[in-house]
C-alpha cells in the first residue's frame, strides 16, 4: 500500500521507465510520479534526479531531500536554478565505484602495454614487438581527485604494482599512497606523475584544470614516453582545444576520454579520429537502478525515522 509519500522521479539522459520501476519494487509503500505532471503535489518528500529540468524542483513544498542518481551532482547545479534549500545526497555504492576502477584499470594497462600502437600495428598488418615495455613497478599513477573513486581505484592499481600517488583539496593522511593537496600540491603531484587519472568532480574550482598550464606542468619525460591522460571525471574540467595542442606537441603521449565539453562529442571534432586519443561515451561507470535504488530507499526510510542522510553534497564545495 502506498501511504509513506511520493517520490519525483526526473531522469534526463536516463530511461526514467526502468528507475521508476526500480523505485516502485523497493518503496511498494511510497508512489513515484514522473516530472513534470505533479512537479507541485504537496505529498512529494523526495526527488530522484539527473539532468532535472529548470526548475522543476522549485514547487514542492514538503520536500526533504534531493537524490542524485550518479556520485557527480554538477548536473543539479547546472539546471540554472536555484535548488531549494534541502540535503542532497550523491551515490557511493560498491557497485558504480567498482565500475569506475574498471575503467581506471583498464585504461592504465591499455596505455602500460601499448594498445594503442598494437591496435594501429593489426590495422596495418605489421608484426612488431615493442621492446621498450616497462614494468608497472616502473610507473607511476597519479590519481586527479583522491576521493571515493579514486581510492578505489588507487587500491587496485597498486595490487597490480604500480605507485600511485593522489591529489586532493584537503589535505589526506595515508600509509599506501603519497597525497599532495589543493594548488600547491598539483605541481609536485604533477612532476612525479606518468600517467594522470582524472576523477574530479565539476566544479566552479575545478572547471576547465585540464588546459594548457596543467599539461606544462607535467613530467615531461617518463617510462613511457611522453605523459598520459586520462579523464573519467566531465566533460567540463577539460580544454580540448589544449589537449590536441598539446598532443601535437608531444607534451601528452596519449589520451583516454570518457567525458566531453560537449556530450554527445560532436561528429566533427577532431578527437575522434586523432590516433593518440581513446574515446568511450561516457561510459566508465554507468548508474545501474538494480545496485542504486535500494540503498536510496533505505536512506529515506532511515530519514523519515530520524536518522541522519549519509554521503551529502557540500553546496558550498559543489560536490
Ligand atoms: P568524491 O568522493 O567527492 O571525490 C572527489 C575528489 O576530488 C576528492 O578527493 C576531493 O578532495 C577532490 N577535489 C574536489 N575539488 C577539488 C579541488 N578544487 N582541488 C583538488 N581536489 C579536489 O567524488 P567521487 O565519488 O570520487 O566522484 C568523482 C567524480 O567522478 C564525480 O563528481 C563525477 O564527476 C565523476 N564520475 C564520472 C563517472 C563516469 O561514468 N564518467 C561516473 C561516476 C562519477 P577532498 O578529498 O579534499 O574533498
Ligand atoms: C556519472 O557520470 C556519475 O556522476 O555518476
Amino acid at each position: 500500500m502506498a501511504d509513506k509519500g511520493k517520490i519525483l522521479l526526473s531522469v534526463t539522459g536516463f530511461d526514467p521507465g526502468i528507475w521508476k520501476d526500480a523505485l516502485e519494487k523497493a518503496a511498494p509503500d511510497r508512489t513515484v510520479v514522473l516530472e513534470p505532471a505533479e512537479a507541485s503535489d504537496p505529498e512529494i518528500d523526495y526527488a530522484v534526479v539527473w539532468k532535472q529540468p529548470p526548475g522543476v524542483l522549485d514547487g514542492l513544498p514538503n520536500l526533504k531531500a534531493i537524490f542524485s542518481i550518479g556520485a557527480g551532482v554538477d548536473h543539479l547545479f547546472a539546471a540554472g536554478n536555484d535548488l531549494p534549500d534541502v540535503p542532497i545526497v550523491r551515490v557511493v555504492a560498491e557497485d558504480l565505484t567498482d565500475r569506475m576502477s574498471e575503467y581506471s584499470v583498464w585504461q592504465v594497462l591499455d596505455h602500460l602495454r601499448k594498445g594503442p600502437l598494437y591496435r594501429d600495428q593489426q590495422a596495418r598488418r605489421v608484426w612488431h614487438e615493442d621492446l621498450m615495455q616497462p614494468a608497472a613497478s616502473e610507473v607511476t599513477i597519479g590519481i586527479l581527485g583522491y576521493g571515493n573513486l579514486g581510492r578505489d581505484a588507487a587500491k587496485k592499481l597498486i595490487m597490480l604494482g604500480f605507485k600511485v600517488i593522489g591529489w586532493s583539496r584537503t589535505e589526506k593522511q595515508d600509509e599506501a599512497v603519497e597525497t599532495f593537496a589543493g594548488e600547491d600540491g598539483l605541481a609536485g603531484f604533477l612532476a612525479q606523475s606518468d600517467i594522470v587519472v582524472c576523477l574530479l568532480p565539476l566544479t566552479p574550482a575545478t572547471r576547465g584544470i585540464l588546459s594548457a598550464s596543467f599539461f606544462a606542468k607535467m613530467k615531461p619525460r617518463g617510462p613511457l614516453g611522453a605523459p598520459i591522460l586520462i579523464n573519467a571525471g566531465r566533460g567540463g574540467l577539460q580544454v580540448e582545444a589544449d589537449i590536441l595542442a598539446a598532443l601535437e606537441e608531444k607534451r601528452l603521449g596519449a589520451v583516454s576520454l570518457d567525458v566531453f565539453q560537449t556530450e554527445p562529442l560532436p561528429p566533427e571534432s577532431p578527437l575522434w579520429t586523432h590516433p593518440r586519443v581513446t574515446i568511450t561515451p561516457h561510459a566508465a561507470a554507468t548508474s545501474m537502478p538494480h545496485a542504486l535504488v535500494p540503498p536510496m530507499v533505505d536512506q529515506m526510510d532511515a530519514h523519515d525515522r530520524g536518522e541522519k542522510l549519509k554521503n551529502l553534497v557540500d553546496r558550498e564545495a559543489g560536490y
